[in-house]
């Protein structure tokens, strides 16, 4: 599947790093243009999930809220990424650990059962 990794607001990101859900494989680099093509098993659903320093972490939403699963050959996915805050906010909320849970479902079913929860 391919797309294009952009700031919100404003250009192409060259060089975030784009996966298959997060830990699954290697990333592959997004191109001077933010643009990327990334092979995707065959049968699964899946999501694109993008990384680059100084952003959020995101991911293909369909136009919606939320993460979207997308199949094989899909083109033209426009991932948005978040620009992290350059102040230090003291009043920052950490986000709630069920918001993980879509990109890191094993990790959260582990730490779920753990005393760490
Ligand atoms: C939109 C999908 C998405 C969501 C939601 C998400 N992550 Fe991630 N996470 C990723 C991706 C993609 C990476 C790999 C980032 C990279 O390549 O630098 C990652 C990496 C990480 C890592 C580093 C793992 C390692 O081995 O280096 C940690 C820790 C982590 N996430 C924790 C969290 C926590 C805690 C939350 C919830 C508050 C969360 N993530 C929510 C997509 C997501």
């Amino acid at each position: 599947m391919s797309g294009t990794v952009a700031r919100a607001g404003g250009g192409p990101i060259a060089g975030a790093r784009v996966r298959v859900q997060a830990c699954l494989g290697d990333p592959v680099l997004t191109d001077a243009g933010g643009g990327f093509t990334i092979a995707v098993p065959a049968s699964a659903a899946v999501v694109a999930a993008a990384a680059a320093d100084g952003h959020y972490n995101g991911c293909w939403k369909a136009g919606g809220a939320e993460c979207a699963t997308v199949g094989p050959g899909a083109s033209g996915l426009a991932i948005t990424l978040d620009p992290l805050p350059t102040d230090d906010d003291p009043a920052h909320v950490f986000r709630e650990p069920e918001t993980c849970k879509f990109c890191h479902p094993d990790i959260y079913d582990q730490w779920s059962k753990s005393v760490m929860r």
